[in-house]
């Protein structure tokens, strides 16, 4: 954590437009071949759990309460590698799909033209067509290795439960401005919850969020974008890269603990810490006396 710390003294050295920063993103992708749609669904992770949306999709909160639709290849990719899945595929601009080796023999084959819907959340990027799957290979997601360790059904289970009493629930992050916005993104690279709960403990702050596996955040309200309501469990599915046990939420997404009060528990060690010392003391004077005395 002591890098945590530099980091943080030079971030709060520079100015304070901290609470936009972009988002970090994974390296650029490696696109695969476009494939027409022959009627199945290529959604594998409906098939793990009911309560997971069929298709995937991201959204965030407009200024009048309206919907603005995320979706580009890297958020796709990421949400793939996330839930173990080898293939990530998009389609309609907006829609990702998961999907496992078998992924070809759902599909008659290649076509050329038809993947040309612009992504919702990024113009320079084709999400798939119509009736169309543009398809990527999840390996090139800095997520990929995170929950190796762990088995798709497992996986499942730490998303859908969390029995941490601390736990808020997973929160949208804004693309452009900070959920919690306390401090600058704080990136560690074996980062786990308790790393970054103590480092918001040691900062006063009243919660700590868990964003894309590696980032930390901290603040005293995460209502401040409007997203209060929270996101569905299954965007904060990145396994933490300090512990694959763990979930650090996920693309554009904060699993969000509150924070234990720093004074309580740090007045309770001063008041023992202060009677056993006075104890110790005066005991050490008797001695002392004694000595002098004989
Ligand atoms: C929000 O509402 C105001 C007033 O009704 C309108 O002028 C503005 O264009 C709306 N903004 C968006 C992003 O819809
Ligand atoms: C699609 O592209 C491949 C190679 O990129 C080419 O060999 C094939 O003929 C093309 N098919 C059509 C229908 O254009
Ligand atoms: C995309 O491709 C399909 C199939 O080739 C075609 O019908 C459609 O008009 C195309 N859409 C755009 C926006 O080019
Ligand atoms: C990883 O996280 C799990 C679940 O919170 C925990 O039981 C385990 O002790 C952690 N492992 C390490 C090495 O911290
Ligand atoms: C911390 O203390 C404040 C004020 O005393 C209280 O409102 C809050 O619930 C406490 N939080 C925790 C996690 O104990």
């Amino acid at each position: 954590m002591k890098k945590i710390f530099i980091l943080l003294l030079i971030n709060l050295i520079s100015v304070s437009s901290q609470q936009c920063d972009p988002i970090l993103r994974d390296p650029p992708l490696d696109s695969r071949k476009c494939f027409e749609n022959i009627g199945q669904t290529l959604n594998g992770l409906a098939s793990f759990s009911p309560t997971l949306s069929n298709p995937f999709s991201m959204n965030r909160k407009g200024e009048n309460g309206t919907t603005i639709a995320l979706m580009d290849p890297e958020l796709c990719i990421d949400h793939c590698a996330d839930y173990l899945f080898k293939y990530a595929a998009l389609k309609n601009g907006e829609e990702c799909y998961c999907a496992t080796d078998s992924i070809t023999e759902y599909y008659n084959h290649p076509s050329n033209g038809t993947c040309n819907s612009t992504c919702a959340g990024n113009p320079t990027f084709t999400c798939g067509g119509e009736n169309a799957f543009k398809v990527y290979s999840t390996t090139t997601s800095t997520h990929y290795s995170y929950g190796k360790n762990i088995n798709i059904y497992k996986k499942l289970e730490l998303v859908s439960k969390n029995s941490d009493p601390r736990y808020q629930g997973c929160f949208q992050d804004g693309p452009s401005c900070r959920t919690l916005n306390g401090t600058p993104p704080q990136v560690e690279n074996s980062i786990t919850i308790d790393d970054c709960i103590n480092f918001c403990n040691q900062n006063s702050f009243k919660y700590a969020g868990l964003e894309n596996g590696h980032q930390c955040f901290c603040g005293n309200d995460y209502t401040v974008n409007g997203q209060a309501s929270g996101a569905p469990n299954e965007q904060c599915s990145t396994s933490c890269v300090g512990n694959s046990s763990q979930i650090c939420g996920g693309p554009f997404a904060l699993s969000i603990y509150e924070v234990p009060n720093k004074s309580s528990t740090n007045s309770t060690l001063k008041i023992v810490g202060g009677v056993v010392g006075g104890f110790l003391a005066l005991v050490l004077l008797l001695i002392i006396l004694r000595l002098c005395r004989g």
